[in-house]
């Protein structure tokens, strides 16, 4: 397996002598070159469309991306990933989120998971009692699911969804506005069972809930059963070890999001995801939607100079995708050193951050057009959408609009200064059918596959996070001295 850093590749050295060739390129003269690029710079993925016309490459860019996927030994990782190799050398296990939505050909210990999340929601609907479910959790615990149930809508409106991730008190006293008690179920998911700002809120809740039993009130989500048990939950779920918990939206970890949207519609996003994971398996490299993805992310990235990354969705629905792809991909590539434990000295993953269209259109998208920062973005619509036909167009326009204006600028040379808009700025548009729970699988599980093969082309561990431990280390001491 290549463990050399990616910078001697041959490959890399060529595109670094590519870009500085290319420094005065600009994405109006590939349109000018090539009159069909709009209709030919797109490769297809079940269900979603990725048009990459409006990047600054052309094919032999490409080809020589292709080449540094090759040199990196990507095959061979891919493969290690999906055979559940333990490609998270850091911790020595496998990552295997992939597994856990195989359909037919998962694990019986994978399919015993889904029955007993069917038949726990069956039985949380079927007894009638509880009018309010509070999800407790936070990071990969709290994102993916609360992503699932703000984009797909609560299915059966007699149970209100809340969701609480942050220990500010706040939070957890406005999910509970309006609650009662009785009727209330709380989800405790996280993966440890050991992050203190889920444990204080599953406390809070406790004491709010009196003397009423724990068992009857709480059911949690872990790797951890005993101390899940030791708290007061009996109906405990598992999430395997080898699921990190920014990949967990697929395992048990989903079971808020299975309760809200309906198992059968649950059964849908796996099935979408896992349609991808055939496609990122199968499909070459020059066709496939994440390893080009990943590749132009690198281009932008390490030759481009790109330190942001912008997600902006043009769909309500897709509000939350911005915040759940910024864990997934700062949490997993935002790394200085490389998988042999050498500082890098190479840039990994850039700065993500988004906001729906065309909201965002009137916050920080100034920036985006005329700021120093060189930002890429990733716009992302749908085909078909509900409502009515004005607003529908005037959505898909704009988002048209803002990739044409970015990559184009403004054209008029007459223009004063402050008017004039510069252009060049590289955007992909990633075009779905429509927002379902089946394209929403897919979606996401394109981004996750864009991040492992970020990973293998920058030689680093996308599974790990050492990173955040140093915060909890300190607050905890600092806890101690505050309460001494
Ligand atoms: O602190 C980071 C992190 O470990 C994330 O990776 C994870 O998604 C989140 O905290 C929650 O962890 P847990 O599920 O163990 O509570």
């Amino acid at each position: 397996m290549n463990t050399q850093p990616p910078t001697q590749c041959s490959a890399w050295q060529a595109l670094a002598k590519l870009a500085k060739e290319q420094q005065s390129l600009r994405i109006a003269d590939l349109f000018a070159r090539d009159a069909e690029r709009g209709s030919r710079f797109f490769a297809d993925a079940p269900g979603v469309r990725y048009d990459f016309s409006h990047h600054r490459l052309d094919r032999i860019v490409i080809r020589v991306l292709l080449e540094l996927a090759r040199e990196r030994g990507f095959d061979d990782w891919r493969a290690a990933f999906l055979r559940g190799d333990p490609v998270n050398s850091t911790e020595k296990r496998a990552a295997e989120h992939v597994a856990q939505r195989a359909g037919d050909s998962a694990s019986a210990s994978v399919k015993a998971t889904l029955e007993r999340m069917r038949a726990l929601a069956d039985r949380v609907r079927g007894d009638g009692r509880i009018r309010r479910i509070v999800h407790l959790g936070t990071g990969g615990s709290s994102l993916g699911p609360e992503l699932v149930v703000d984009a797909l809508g609560v299915r059966d409106t007699a149970i209100e969804f809340r969701f609480a991730a942050n220990v500010d008190p706040l939070d957890l006293e406005r999910a509970l506005a309006g609650a009662e008690a009785d009727s209330t179920l709380f989800i405790v998911v996280s993966k440890t069972f050991t992050t203190e700002e889920t444990l204080a809120n599953a406390r809070a809740a406790k004491r709010w809930l009196g003397t009423r039993d724990p068992a009857r009130h709480f059911i949690a989500i872990t790797g951890n059963a005993a101390a899940a048990n030791a708290f007061g939950a009996t109906d405990v779920l598992p999430i395997p070890d080898t699921v990190g918990g920014r990949y967990s939206i697929w395992s048990a970890a989903g079971f808020g999001a299975l309760c809200a949207i309906g198992a059968d519609v649950f059964d849908e996003l796996l099935a979408g995801a896992r349609e991808v994971d055939q496609h990122f398996a199968h499909a070459e490299a020059a066709r496939n939607v994440p390893v080009l993805m990943a590749l132009i992310g690198v281009w932008n990235v390490n030759f481009l100079g790109m330190s942001a990354h912008a997600v902006l969705p043009y769909a309500h629905a897709l509000k939350l995708l911005p915040s759940y792809l910024q864990q997934l991909e700062m949490e997993s590539n935002g790394k200085r050193v490389d998988r042999e434990g050498r500082p890098i000295d190479y840039a990994t993953a850039p700065v993500l951050f988004g906001e729906e269209g065309t909201v965002g259109q009137h916050s920080f998208y100034q920036l985006l057009h005329q700021g120093t920062q060189a930002v890429a973005a990733d716009f992302i619509i749908a085909a078909n959408m509900p409502g009515d036909y004005e607003r529908r167009e005037l959505l898909l326009a704009y988002a048209e609009a803002q990739a044409d204006a970015l990559a184009f600028g403004t054209t008029d040379p007459g223009l004063e200064p402050h008017r004039a808009c510069p252009g060049n700025r590289p955007s992909s548009t990633l075009t779905l059918e429509r927002i379902d729970a089946r394209n929403l699988g897919r979606l996401l599980a394109l981004y996750e596959h864009k991040v492992f093969t970020q990973g293998v082309l920058w030689n680093i561990n996308s599974f790990d996070q050492w990173g955040v431990e140093l915060g909890k280390q300190l607050a905890r001491r600092i806890l101690s001295r505050r309460k001494s």
